[in-house]
């Protein structure tokens, strides 16, 4: 019932994006230098994507690298992305319509399927190929606030290739009030020190973002580094 609540309220603000001007370019430029570093790898999952997915960016910014290289050998892969939210079409190819929050405690059936669909997008037999460390990315941008993030980190992390990467954006006091929840981050002091005891290495820390009124935001935008 708390589950279908849930997804309602987030089904109901689709698509409204509250991310500044300055914020997307920003945003752009970021993940558009992480790419030419060659720090995004091939996979990609965007968690909490919302109807503008960062991952989108990222695929953009792989069609661009592809079409300057010369020789057909020398041309990196489309990147895989998928994107991950409580809301949205599930028939959206590369979609999981999934409630991140359901990745802690015991394996759900909903958790099952969500791995199998996973799976399939990127060819795996789940079978035969049992080790769960496949992706390259994971995105985190402006969700940590809304879910139990001490939970669902570590969860996610365990999917991560090692030299994978977080990239995390989380919006300070910035967002949804009402649909915070009780485990949501409440400072970026916190969310660092949690992501340090994990053992993660913090590659970037930046607060990029200017307020309307010219004011620095306190937005962090987080580079977390998978190293073991
Ligand atoms: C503030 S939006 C961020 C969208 C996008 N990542 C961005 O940076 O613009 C938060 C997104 O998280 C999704 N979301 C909230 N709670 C979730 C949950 N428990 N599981 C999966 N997605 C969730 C919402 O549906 C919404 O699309």
């Amino acid at each position: 019932m708390a589950e279908i609540l849930k997804r309602g309220t987030w089904e109901n603000i689709w698509g409204y994006d509250y991310n500044s001007k300055n914020e997307a370019e920003f945003t752009n430029d970021f993940l558009a230098r992480l790419e030419k570093e060659g720090k995004i790898g091939d996979v990609v999952v965007d968690i909490g994507s919302g109807a503008h997915p960062l991952s989108d960016i990222i695929k953009r910014e792989r069609v661009k690298s592809r079409m300057r290289e010369l020789r057909e050998e020398e041309r990196p892969p489309e990147v895989k992305a998928i994107t991950v939210d409580i809301a949205g079409d599930r028939r959206a190819p590369g979609h999981l319509k999934y409630d991140v929050d359901n990745l802690k405690g015991e394996k759900l059936y909903s958790t099952n399927k969500a791995i199998l669909k996973v799976c399939r997008e990127l060819g795996i037999d789940p079978r035969t190929d049992t080790d769960p460390e496949k992706v390259d990315t994971i995105v985190l941008s402006k969700i940590l606030c809304y879910v139990d993030y001490q939970s669902i980190i570590p969860a996610l992390a365990k999917y991560l290739k090692i030299n994978g990467r977080f990239i995390i954006i989380n919006n300070g006091d910035k967002g949804y009030k009402k649909l915070m929840a009780p485990g949501g981050v409440k400072s970026n002091d916190e969310l660092l020190s949690f992501l340090e005891g994990l053992g993660l290495e913090i590659e970037e820390k930046d607060y990029p973002y200017q307020e309307e009124d010219g004011k620095k935001s306190d937005t962090v935008v987080l580079l977390a580094k998978k190293t073991k």
